[in-house]
């Protein structure tokens, strides 16, 4: 049964900067590096390059597919998608994944992307001029400890930039915000990465020149690709970077007309993504901040896997020793780019939610968008408050949740629904030709790969549920349980009315 869509997308490039904005984040510009570093320098792109063909290809090609199968029959978020295609009633529960991650991940996701809203602010006005690198580190613990109201401010100003955008739908918001800010940020991010490795020794107080910090990362250290942890690490980053097994390509996708081509759209946006991410992500931090700093600090900065101590304490300060001029430029341009990087996916986050009260509660998209936006407030307050329940809501949404979600899809569409019908799907109107190699990869490959990622990671999840927890910890899990158990209920109704039809 093919229903005629409440909405499409407008024109082809809008839909494959849209889905590249979903894809292209912070994780692109913070994470990658700050990984890349820790994790054997060189050696990590072989990892990382194994699980973007053998996991990222395949599950952007299911995710695309599953999304296009479900808007045929006018269903725009995952548990009436998986619904569609496998008969237990079990995997509409499964799907809930696919909203809840997004509500979850937006929580806290959304108060990190308001802080590139602020630094681009005060880089503009030349607030970080003359700072020490402590002031510049104050500032950034007030934000942490919400130590003054202005962090509040500027979360509400970028809820409400959210919610405005998801209120216009589809062409009007998201499509027109992603035109915008992809080639925005695609020129910020190539300036600052020619900068970036131009950088000498000498000129502005650099001590080393910017190629000695893209050495460093490109420098293999092969003894890491025999350190589980490494490959368990590249596999996060393929599934955080291109946002998989979250359920928001499924939503972008399901607005694709039915006959429309897949595969070289997820193609497209897929090694976009790989583009920002590698060559210019890897190209800004990292060689600035050695280039003053030293690689040893450097390494010493991202442990924990994370770039957020240099993008947004140590950078600053840096851009400063460029003069007023340069050093506002470079601040609105870094800040700028992480901002469009951020809101093109937490625009991605919010489509799901809202599709699935649309369709099944027939919900207006305004008060849809108000409802995503006043969930994403209510979820961050306690991201925002203690740093411990952000962490629980990275670590379950962010990191475990993904896989748990990509493993059900693939099995539901490899070995439920199929692989011949879902070969169908992925190849039908394609305009490339996709490799058959992937129909084996997709059904035996990839789920077994998940499966040893999984499997990889239980000693760790036991350990993490097994340790004492404080009463902050406690509370996020109760709420990130109660919001799971809240969306179930929802697809319980949801489902009650259909059968009731
Ligand atoms: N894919 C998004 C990022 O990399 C979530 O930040």
């Amino acid at each position: 049964m093919s229903i005629k869509q409440k909405e499409n997308w407008g024109s082809r490039l809008g839909l494959i900067l849209a889905m590249a904005g979903s894809a292209v984040g912070l994780g692109n510009f913070l994470r990658f590096p700050a990984q890349a570093v820790q994790n054997g320098g060189g050696a990590f792109i072989i990892p990382y390059l194994t699980c973007f063909v053998l996991m990222g290809i395949p599950l952007l090609y299911v995710e695309w597919a599953m999304g296009r199968h479900g808007g045929k029959s006018g269903q725009h978020s995952t548990p009436f998608i998986f619904g569609s295609m496998g008969k237990g009633f079990y995997w509409k529960y499964l799907g809930v994944f696919g909203i809840f991650t997004n509500l979850a991940v937006a929580a806290y996701y959304c108060y990190l992307e308001s802080w590139t809203m602020s630094w681009a602010y005060h880089s503009a006005a030349g607030h970080f001029m003359g700072k020490t690198q402590a002031e510049v580190s104050a500032f950034f613990n007030s934000y942490i400890g919400l130590g003054t109201p202005e962090p509040v401010v500027f979360w509400l100003l970028c809820l409400l930039l959210n919610t405005w955008i998801l209120s216009r739908g589809l062409k009007g918001g998201v499509e027109l915000a992603s035109k915008i800010g992809m080639p925005l940020l695609l020129l910020f991010g190539v300036v600052l990465a020619v900068r970036g490795v131009t950088l000498t020794a000498g000129v502005n107080g650099a001590v080393y020149d910017g190629v000695v910090g893209l050495n460093h990362l490109w420098q293999p250290d092969f003894s890491s690709i025999w350190n589980p942890v490494v490959w368990r690490n590249a596999a996060g980053q393929i599934f955080f970077t291109l946002s998989l097994g979250m359920g928001s390509i499924q939503c972008y996708a399901s607005y694709v007309r039915p006959k429309d081509d897949i595969a070289l759209n997820a193609m497209s946006a897929g090694w976009m993504n790989e583009f920002v991410e590698v060559v210019l992500g890897s190209a800004v931090i990292i060689p600035i901040a050695v280039g003053y700093l030293g690689v040893d600090k450097v390494v010493e900065m991202t442990k924990g896997g994370s770039g957020f101590g240099i993008g947004f304490m140590t950078l600053p300060y840096l851009f400063a020793q460029w003069g007023p001029v340069l050093s506002a430029l470079s601040g609105m341009m870094w800040f700028g780019l992480l901002f469009f990087a951020g809101i093109t996916s937490s625009l991605a986050m919010g489509t799901p939610c809202m599709g699935f009260m649309e369709d099944n509660f027939n919900w207006g998209r305004t008060k849809a968008a108000w409802a995503f936006g006043f969930a994403v407030l209510l979820l961050g307050i306690p991201c925002v408050l203690s740093q411990e329940a952000f962490g629980e809501f990275d670590y379950w949404v962010g990191t475990i949740s993904l896989v748990i979600f990509a493993i059900a899809e693939i099995i539901l569409f490899a070995w439920v629904f199929g692989m011949e019908k879902g070969w169908e799907e992925i190849t039908r109107g394609a305009d490339i030709a996709v490799p058959a190699a992937f129909k084996h990869i997709i059904k035996y490959v990839t789920p077994l790969f998940l499966l040893v990622v999984f499997i990889g990671s239980l000693p760790e999840i036991w350990a993490t549920l097994t340790k004492p927890i404080t009463p902050q910890v406690l509370a996020a899990r109760l709420l990130l349980a109660g919001l799971f158990a809240a969306i179930s209920g929802l697809v319980y109704a949801a489902n009650k009315k259909k059968v009731a039809l």
